[in-house]
């Protein structure tokens, strides 16, 4: 597709895809927690829109509650993350679905994945809207992915450079 200027690459995933996928995981997550209720947990920033447009498409009774990291060196392969802002709310006995818009080596999810389960929540999955097409810390299963990419670096629904491009309504490569 088209590069949309402005020192941006292609799009990898353009509106129509974007809402295309969040439906599909909506109705999926809704599926599969019918009879329960659902606690998100958005990582913030990225995760903002992500978790915005799939609350909407949700079916079951759903609570959201936001947490903070501080972003890791690049490079950094110790997988230990700082917490800026924490939750609000226990987790404890809820079936607790973490939201990320973007997974790369899935670090960061593996670290927020461990240290939830400290806190004894019924259960606990993963949600990445997209997910890069490489080698990942063994320990991260996600449970819904929206759309599989190539390992390049990508900005726009959510995703930032130096916290610029997070307003494009589609993801597209950094060129
Ligand atoms: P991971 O721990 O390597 O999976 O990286 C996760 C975090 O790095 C994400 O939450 C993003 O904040 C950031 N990140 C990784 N790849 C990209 C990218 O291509 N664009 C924007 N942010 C990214
Ligand atoms: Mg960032």
């Amino acid at each position: 597709m088209a590069p949309p200027g402005d020192g941006l690459g292609d799009v990898l995933v353009d509106e129509a895809t974007i809402e295309r996928e969040v439906a599909r995981l909506g109705a999926q997550i809704s599926g599969d927690y019918a009879g329960k209720r659902l606690h998100l947990v958005a990582v913030l920033k990225g995760s903002a829109l992500f978790v915005a447009d799939l609350m909407r498409t949700l079916t079951v009774p759903t609570t959201l509650d936001f947490i903070s990291i501080v972003p890791y060196p690049q490079g950094s392969s110790s997988g230990v993350v700082r917490i800026r802002k924490d939750l609000d709310d226990p987790i404890e006995g809820k079936d607790v679905l973490v939201v990320e818009g973007i997974c790369a080596s899935g670090l960061t999810l593996a670290y927020l994945v461990r240290n939830f389960e400290t806190r004894n929540p019924a259960s606990i999955r993963v949600c990445a809207f997209v997910a890069k097409q490489r080698e990942r810390a063994s320990e991260v299963r996600l449970d819904y992915v929206g759309r599989q990419i190539p390992d390049v670096f990508v900005v726009g629904y959510g995703l930032d450079r130096d916290e610029r491009y997070r307003n494009l309504p589609y993801i597209a490569r950094v060129a």
